[in-house]
């Protein structure tokens, strides 16, 4: 065999020609921390994660269950197209299941609606700004046009800035509601008018990823009355209210057309076997769900009115995390983060969505709720 003589260094990839110009100085999604690099970090023996809008109550115990019986499967390939899952799905929304696609997590059926619809150098992508990063990551990557109308300054949706970003080459509108990261969540009307008031080319994409923390899904969804809308997507996921993040699943309910594309580009066994049986125990489990919806509605209250006592400025959120802004006497959000880091407590800092002076904090369980609200104000009163 001969040497290669295209590489004079012996480094042949480490020139920016070796990727596609999408892919140079691509900038990765920005996780919350992770509890072992922390307890690393800091030699701490307990830490607490509020940053990823987990399920403060763990993996449910039924769904523990399933897991273990159907352990032995892992030597398995799933059914392609995950049909028993995507039959559960249907059933649990009242939609047909040919409207429903499973994906490795929601941030799959992104990826999948913007490849599957939009075609680089010729159509763009509309979401506000800031939003869920993964819009933007995906979009860029496929080499497609992504467009941002600002939010309000009180986080609300300026819908005329975001109809003016569209075009005849819109191929998708992403909104996302309740929205991450300020847990906004616009009445039903207006999505009903933003829906209409898109050209009936423009899939409009709404991703409900929180939103059945909001208390009242008629007020604010339209997923019950998907069959009205023919240009609507609305996008959920497993990994927050069914407490399943770790396994990856998501799905979108989409025009049936368009769900037969996804399914066809899919590659064919990214939800897997396990994710799978968890998924259909995950959905039976209705006191599992109704608990943590409970515990979370109860600990938005708790966590609200423990840090506006605080002095900190709260944004209203129906989902389950809450944005707000430290007290106007304390050293600001970079430095409340870094000192809870230090005591072990992990939230989310915002400078990534472009808002340094804000911070997210996922609701947890009472007792972490409380710890955070001993922490943050500790340090906050220690501002000197
Ligand atoms: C708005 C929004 N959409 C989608 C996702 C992705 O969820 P999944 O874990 O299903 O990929 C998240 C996760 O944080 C999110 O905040």
């Amino acid at each position: 065999m001969s040497a290669d003589t295209s590489a004079p260094s012996g480094l042949p990839f480490a020139s920016p020609d070796a990727v596609r110009p999408e892919v140079r100085g691509f900038k990765p999604y920005t996780p919350g921390l992770s509890i072992d690099e922390i307890r690393d970090r800091y030699g701490l023996a307990h830490v607490i994660k509020l940053a990823s809008n987990e399920n403060p109550l763990g993996t449910s115990p039924v769904v523990q269950q399933a897991l273990r019986q159907k352990a032995d499967l892992a030597f398995r390939y799933a059914q392609s197209g995950n049909p028993r899952l995507t039959a559960a799905i249907a059933a649990h929304h009242g939609v047909p299941a040919e409207r429903v696609v499973a994906g490795n997590g929601s941030d799959e059926i992104i990826d999948l609606i913007v490849r599957v619809r939009a075609v680089p150098g010729v159509h763009n992508v509309v979401a506000f700004n800031p939003c869920f990063s993964i819009y933007e990551l995906q979009t860029r990557l496929a080499g497609v046009e992504f467009r941002q109308a600002p939010l309000a300054a009180d986080f609300s949706f300026d819908w005329d800035g975001l109809l003016a970003l569209v075009d005849d080459a819109t191929a998708v509108v992403f909104v996302t509601t309740p929205d991450n990261p300020s847990g906004f969540c616009p009445p039903v009307a207006d999505l009903e008018r933003l829906a209409r008031a898109l050209p009936t080319g423009c899939l409009l994409v709404v991703d409900e990823a929180y939103m059945d923390f909001c208390g009242d899904e008629a007020a604010h969804s339209l997923l019950s009355r998907i069959d009205e809308f023919p240009n609507l997507a609305v996008l959920r996921t497993f990994s927050k209210s069914f407490g399943l993040a770790g396994l990856r699943l998501g799905y979108g309910i989409l025009p049936a057309q368009l769900a037969d594309y996804l399914r066809r580009v899919r590659l064919p066994f990214s939800v897997n076997i396990l994710a799978e049986e968890a998924g259909m125990a995950a959905l039976a489990d209705e006191v599992f769900r109704a608990e943590t919806l409970r515990v979370t509605t109860e600990g938005r209250d708790a966590l609200t009115a423990g840090l506006t006592a605080l002095g900190c400025h709260v944004y209203p959120s129906k989902a389950n995390f809450l944005m707000f802004r430290p007290a106007a006497s304390s050293r600001g959000a970079a430095h409340l983060f870094e000192e809870l880091l230090r005591r072990g407590i992990i939230i989310r800092p915002l400078k990534s969505y472009g808002l340094p002076d804000l911070l997210r904090v996922s609701v947890g369980s009472p007792d972490e709720n409380a710890a955070f609200l001993k922490a943050a104000g500790e340090i906050m009163s220690h501002a000197g």
